[in-house]
């Protein structure tokens, strides 16, 4: 249904305008009994016992990406349908309206997308509010919330830890883990972010708060871009691997070059401009982290994300090495049957049932 009549519908759409439908639809179904109904008919994902990820009880393999709840009001959607867990953001201390429009763009041909939406969200107070809600709303729902955090625009990287740490300080009463987003190519300069001396002092930071509150650490992963070179890679791998509050990886953002492009027009890409690219001709370079992890010792979590549009892939992916799967691209060209396809491939392999 979502291929023959509800993709046709939006495409014929500027990208971000029925991305705003998209969301608005979801908000509106989710508080409808009769279409949630309707909705987790068509696209619920069989749940497990059992299972854990992070050493948390988890009900699903299948996860929402970073950028695609950005306020953290489609967390009943993925609740209703679900998910084991779902990031929420990136979220920047402060409301921010991202960069100027058109900023989301279609490359159908090659089921691909292009943006430099710049961390557009509500700011932390938006998504602290959201998140209350739907504990309060849901006391006893499964789904793991992982806000995604980021720092503002204007914040410069000298300063970047206090935006981390006040997102952080400020959701650790509503979150289940943290992903700290380091990787997006569409705010200046966070790439860097990704430098082992920073993710040191930012460590410690976390720690300090930790300390200053009497808090149990809760599991923190980091989303890694996939433009960093072999040898940056495993140097960070081995710095999360030793860096007892680091949980893992998520791996990868949006890729900066346009080595994806196979089939789109050349020109048309070019008009486009900057920003990341996402889409199936991600996956290879996902499946090569994963190996360059795995292969040199790193034995922490893995969130596999870029590409995955099939369950084929999810299944490869889980099988060197990720333990939880998402998709962003790949349910804009597929639907949320996709996620459906994916758990029921994903459940006949038993390598979630352990602590
Ligand atoms: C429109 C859009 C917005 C995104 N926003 C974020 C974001 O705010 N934070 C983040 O960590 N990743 C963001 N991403 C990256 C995705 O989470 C994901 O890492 C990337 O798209 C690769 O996966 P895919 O090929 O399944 O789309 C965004 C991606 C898209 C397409």
């Amino acid at each position: 249904m979502y291929k023959l009549i509800i993709r046709p519908l939006f495409f014929l759409r500027d990208a971000e305008k029925a991305h705003d439908v998209m969301e608005r639809m979801i908000g509106w179904m989710s508080r409808s009994a009769i279409f949630t109904y309707i909705l987790k008919l068509l696209y619920q994902v069989e749940t497990v016992e059992n299972a854990y990820f992070c050493g948390l009880p988890i009900q699903s393999m299948v996860s929402l990406p970073g950028g695609f709840d950005k306020n953290g009001n489609k967390i009943a959607f993925a609740h209703h349908m679900g998910y084991g867990m779902i990031e929420v953001g990136t979220v920047t201390p402060l409301p921010q309206v991202g960069n100027d429009k058109p900023r989301l763009f279609r490359l159908p041909k090659d089921e691909s997308l292009i943006n430099r939406m710049g961390f557009n969200n509500g700011g932390l107070s938006m998504l602290e509010n959201n998140i209350k809600k739907f504990r309060k709303s849901y006391p006893k729902s499964k789904i793991l919330i992982f806000p995604n955090i980021g720092k503002n625009k204007h914040t410069p990287n000298e300063s970047a830890i206090n935006d981390y740490a006040s997102a952080y300080e400020r959701l650790f009463y509503l979150s289940d883990g943290y992903v700290v987003n380091v990787s997006s190519p569409n705010t200046p300069g966070l790439r860097k972010l990704q430098d082992n001396e920073f993710q040191k002092k930012l460590f410690e930071r976390f720690h300090e708060i930790n300390q200053r509150n009497g808090w149990k650490p809760k599991p923190i992963l980091i989303k890694i871009s996939p433009n960093l070179r072999n040898e940056s890679a495993i140097d960070f791998f081995n710095f999360i691997e030793n860096e007892p509050l680091a949980s893992g990886i998520v791996g990868t953002n949006t890729d900066n070059t346009r080595e994806g492009v196979v089939f789109s027009d050349n020109k048309v890409v070019e008009d486009i401009g900057n920003g990341g690219w996402s889409g199936p001709s991600l996956y290879d370079r996902v499946i090569e982290l994963i190996k360059l992890a795995r292969d040199n010792g790193f034995t922490k979590e893995i969130v596999a994300v870029g590409g995955i549009n099939s369950s084929k892939r999810a299944l490869d992916a889980v099988l060197i090495g990720a333990r939880l799967v998402q998709a962003y691209t790949g349910l804009v060209y597929e639907g949320p049957g996709l996620f459906k396809r994916i758990q029921k491939q994903l459940i006949k392999v038993d390598y979630l049932w352990e602590k």
